[in-house]
């Protein structure tokens, strides 16, 4: 039996990728904590799926894919770690339990996630794993965030030779403001440092940021930068000076109690 194994499945960009590799396996296995979203997602794309309700920031929401796995002995065509989660604020305005979320989910559970799933894959797998825009250089008041995307970045980069031996890719996907739920959660603590609504504007299309990145990934490529902003970004954060970056990033944030 061929499987998907896409957390973050109950919204947004894992959402969308279910929705393109729904047609490419026997059974897609829906990974996120909201339940009645993924049973609502699966029973709409008319396929085979099982629904894997886990938080993934705790030990037994990552032994709940592992228990899976061990039973059913699938083949896993397709890796997706799009669970994920981004506040903003600065290190003595944010919560101490985002803190340690964006740890454990973004950076945790993405790496031992994929180290359980490559043994259960075949040559022509594909990995996608979510970095962000938001890698390419050092964003105060974003911190905790950006910094875990820059690991998945440089893990990914550097799991592709170690799995190239199994004809296995990985693809670290880094899009820019992508308009799904992401935001509303990166921005709901009132009073903290953050950028300007329009900062952040226009949002782009899950839709198609995820076509884009399937394309790249199905070529095998490492990176998949979204959209001409954000790929120009990434040029430009590779030969302008932190400092100035910085200075930029800066200038687009407000502190909402300073007004
Ligand atoms: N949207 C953007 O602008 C943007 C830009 C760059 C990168 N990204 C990255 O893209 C990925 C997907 O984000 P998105 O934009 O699709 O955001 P989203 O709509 O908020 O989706 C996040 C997903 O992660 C799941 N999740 C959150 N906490 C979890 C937990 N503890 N255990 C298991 N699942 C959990 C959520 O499901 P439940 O709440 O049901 O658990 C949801 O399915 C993230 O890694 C994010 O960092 C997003």
């Amino acid at each position: 039996m061929t499987v998907a194994i896409i957390t973050g499945a109950s919204s947004g960009i894992g959402a969308e990728f279910a929705k393109h590799y729904a047609k490419r396996v026997d059974e897609l296995w829906l990974v996120a904590r909201r339940k009645e979203r993924m049973i609502e997602l699966g029973d709409s794309l008319g396929v085979k799926y099982r629904v894997i309700s886990a938080d993934l920031c705790k030990k037994e929401g990552i032994n709940a894919i592992r228990q899976a796995l061990e039973s059913e002995k699938p083949k896993v065509k397709y890796l997706v770690n799009a669970a994920g989660f981004g506040d903003f604020g600065g290190f003595d305005e944010i919560d101490e339990s985002k803190v340690e979320m964006m740890i454990d989910l973004n950076v945790k559970a993405t790496v031992l996630i994929t180290h359980m799933v490559v043994p259960y894959m075949e040559r022509g797998g594909r990995i996608i794993e979510l970095g962000s825009g938001s890698c390419f250089t050092p964003l105060p008041y974003f911190n905790t965030y950006s910094s875990g995307k820059v690991f998945v970045l440089h893990y990914t980069k550097s799991l592709n030779h170690e799995i190239k031996k199994y004809g296995v890719r990985a693809t670290c996907f880094c899009p820019g403001w992508v308009h799904t739920e992401f935001l509303g959660k990166a921005t709901a603590k009132e009073g903290v440092t953050r950028p300007r609504d329009n900062a952040m504007k226009p949002l782009l299309s899950c839709e198609k940021v995820v076509a884009g990145c399937v394309r790249a990934s199905d070529k095998g490529r490492t990176m998949y930068v979204t959209n001409w902003y954000t790929k120009l970004q990434h040029v430009l954060f590779k030969i302008v000076p932190d400092p100035i970056l910085t200075h930029l990033w800066l200038g687009m944030l407000e502190k909402k109690n300073e007004k």
